[in-house]
Parts: structure tokens; sequence; C-alpha cells
């Protein structure tokens, strides 16, 4: 089981000198003050140790704090030359990253900018894919997340609080995904016959936009932030084939399911579609900033002059990205088998609290992507959002790292390297938050 952490009036006064300097993000009600990592675990300021089963918000995809030849080639080029205005000159390493990475791609890929985050990848893609049609309107859907920079934002559509008082967001259409556990049109897959995809065509490419106006359509294959919903296998033919028949782009936001998540490099080949335009980031360096936009190669060129940055392809970041590209490479089959397996083994434990449990309404995901749903009663379904915040502190007063997601989802995406035994105490530690939990609020009602 796990170990029950000790913490002291340190973390209280640090907690205290942080909301003195910095202005309030998204942080976890528990108090977590991140000192180190190694793999499995992490460790905090007081010495307690945790199993990691968020990766840093999916970072750490290949352990915490990467593998040491990732660690190795960050440091070397830190001697050698950190920054050298990957977009105004030219240097070899980048050249040499952007190679193996095409490989990485369906036989068209491509050419790709470089670029800082998840958002700056995504507003990349946006006026690209503007460029590119010569269209003004994107696409998205509800719960997607996409970032929090302007364009970003406007296709987020996650949670009203990231968009409140940043509007109005004018370009941007939003319709329902197939979030099958609570339908948004109240049907039930697969007898609907995809109903929500005849609603994107009946309604918002009727009555709001001509498809001949919007330049893309923006995709996460697992919607991550908004809850990790995983839609059914056919479900992206189906949207392919809405942009395919209106001209638009297809985006595949693969920020939080790529880079072997789900078991494959590319979450969206789970679903036998191949996109336009691929966005990447959070792994891909291995815990260094780096985002990634990767274009089809039909789709030409952008003008020169109009769209860059000072920091993409800093070397650092694309040493280390190099480094674990190699690495994946090399063992891609391996990690391939180690989603499947490992996440199997996850999913089997997560459908017995589903079945032991009032308290978990849902379990669902793909490879090592995956989440349980909090609901207050299996039949109403009503979201369990103070018991989703019991649980995580629970959980991590057990030494048990995880991340909220939607309105009362809880992510478990450990390292795709953590060892069973691992993955297993922390499951202990879940089932047991979520026991207690679960009792707690059926003696109340
Ligand atoms: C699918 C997806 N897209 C974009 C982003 C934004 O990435 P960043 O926080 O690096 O800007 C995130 C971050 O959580 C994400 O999950």
């Amino acid at each position: 089981m796990g170990m029950a952490i000790k913490l002291t009036a340190r973390t209280k006064r640090l907690m205290e000198r942080d909301r003195k300097v910095f202005l309030s993000t998204t942080r976890e009600s528990y108090p977590f003050i991140a000192d180190r990592g190694d793999g499995d675990f992490t460790y905090d300021m007081e010495g307690n140790r945790f199993i990691d089963f968020s990766s840093f918000i999916s970072v750490y995809n290949f352990g915490v704090n990467a593998n040491s030849e990732v660690r190795r080639a960050a440091k070397d080029q830190i001697d050698r030359l950190m920054h050298a205005a990957f977009t105004d000159y030219r240097a070899e390493l980048p050249v040499k990253f952007g190679e193996e990475l095409v490989t990485m791609f369906p036989r068209d890929f491509g050419r790709m900018f470089l670029s800082n985050s998840g958002t700056e990848a995504n507003e990349a893609a946006i006026k690209f894919a503007q460029l590119f049609t010569k269209r003004q309107y994107v696409m998205a859907f509800y719960s997607a997340f996409h970032g929090r920079t302007k364009g970003s934002l406007a296709l987020t559509a996650s949670k009203a609080v990231q968009r409140t008082g940043f509007g109005p967001f004018s370009n941007t259409i939003h319709v329902p995904f197939a979030y099958c556990y609570r339908c948004p049109l109240k049907q039930t897959y697969p007898d609907c016959g995809y109903a929500c995809v005849d609603f994107i065509k009946q309604y918002p490419l009727k009555n709001e936009v001509s498809g001949r106006e919007v330049a893309a359509f923006f995709v996460e294959p697992v919607q991550g932030e908004g809850g990790y919903i995983v839609p059914p296998k056919g479900y992206f033919k189906e949207i392919k084939k809405i942009t395919e028949d209106n001209g638009m782009l297809l985006v595949a936001d693969e920020v939080q399911s790529g880079y072997m998540r789900t078991g494959k490099f590319l979450a969206l080949d789970n679903f036998g579609v191949t996109a336009d335009i691929y966005t990447m980031a959070k792994s891909i360096a291995g815990g260094l900033p780096m985002g990634v936009t990767m274009v089809r190669r039909s789709l030409g060129d952008i003008p020169a002059g109009s769209h860059a940055n000072t920091f993409g392809g800093n070397l650092v970041s694309v040493a280390a990205a190099y480094a674990l590209l190699k690495h994946v490479k090399r063992n891609r089959r391996k990690f391939e088998a180690m989603a499947k397996s490992k996440g199997r083994r996850i999913m089997k434990r997560l459908e017995q609290m589903k079945e032991r449990y009032e308290l978990v309404g849902d379990a669902r995901g793909l490879g090592m992507m995956l989440a349980i749903e909090l609901v207050r009663s299996k039949k109403g379904k009503e979201p369990a959002v103070k018991e989703r915040e019991k649980v995580l502190e629970e959980a991590f007063s057990n030494g048990l790292l995880m991340l909220p997601a939607g309105e009362s989802a809880i992510r478990i995406i450990p390292p795709l390297t953590m060892s069973v035994q691992h993955i297993d105490r922390g499951l202990d530690v879940l089932e047991d938050a979520i026991k207690k939990t679960n009792s707690e609020m059926l003696n109340k009602k």
C-alpha cells in the first residue's frame, strides 16, 4: 500500500511565499512542492516519495525527469551553444532532428515549424490553415482543449472559466463531441448511427457557416483536459469525411495524446485516419519546452516572413528531443507493447472499481491514456465534483500524484516505463481513496 506522507510548516510557508509572487493558475488543491524525480517516482521538498500517475501533465511519457541519454544530450548542448535563433539563422541539429521526426509521420509528411508549447503549435496550425485554404473560420469540439493563448483559446471549450473575460472569439464554431457516456443528444452508441455527426452537418454547417468558409477542423484524438473522452472507433472516419466534403483541413492536436501515450506515435492512427496537420508538444523534448506543427507536404509552404518566433528550435530543447526520438525509435515496438499491456492491466482494475463503487461511473481510455469519471450515483450520473477533490487529496496523502480532467474525472497517466509493481501499488492507493470517499458519500445520503 502507499506510504502516508509527512508535511511540516516548511510546505505551508513555501505555499504562502508562492502566493505572494505568483498569480493564480490551475494549482491542485493538495500541497505538492516538487523537488526531484527519477523514473517512476517524484519527491517533494520534504523528502516524501510519490508514485507519479500524472507524468507531470503528460510530459514524462518515458519516466520522470527523462532518461540519462536525454539529460546528457541537453547538458552537452548547454556547454556548446544554447540558443541559435533558428528562425533567422540555421543550425545542423534541428535539421537532423527534423529529418528523423518526419519519418514518424505518414508518408506524405512533411514540413514543420518548431515552437515552445502546445498552444503555440496550435496557433501556428490555425494561421497556416488560414493561409493554405484562404479561409477564415475554424471548427472545434465542445470539451476540447487546445491551449490558452487567444487563437487556441478560441478553439478551447472545455470549461467556461478558461474563456471568461477573454472573448469574443468570433471565428470559431463549436460542435458536440462523441462523449458517449454523456451523449449531448441523449442517444446511445451504436444505435445512434452517429447522430452527433449528422448534427454537425445539419446545424452548424447549414445554419451558421458554410463548410466552404472553414479552414480547419481541430480534433484531439482522445480529448484530454476536457475529460479523457475516447470516441467510438469509426468516429474520426466520419469527421474526416466532413473535412474532405468541404475542403477543410483536419488538424490533429496530438499534444497530450501523441508520442506513444496511446500505444501509437500518433493517437489518430488508432482510428485509421490521417490528418493534414499535426501538432505536438508536452512529451516531445522529454521535459524541455518544445512545440511542433507538422504539415502535409502537398500543402506547400507559407510566405516568407509570415510566421516566426525567437526560441523555436532552441538547441537545448532540440538536443533533448533528438536524443529522446532516437531512444523511442530504437525501442518503438517495446513501448507499443508496454502501452498496450500495462494499459490493459490498469483498465482491468478501473473496470473492477466501476463494478465495486457507486462513485465510479465510467472507466475509459486508450493505451495508457486512461481515466475514471466520478458520479454521485451511477443512475443519475451527477458529477461528483467534491468527491473527486477528496479522492485526489486522499491519494496524495498516501503518496500518489494524479490530475483531474473535465468536471469530475481523474486521469491515470503514469509514465509508460513505470514498473508493473509500482502501477499496482498506485492503483491500490487509488482504490483505497475511492473506497473511503465512496463510503463517506453513501453515509451522507
Ligand atoms: C490537447 C492539448 N492541446 C494543447 C495544450 C496546450 O499546451 P501548452 O500548455 O503546452 O500550451 C494542451 C495542454 O494541456 C493539451 O492537452
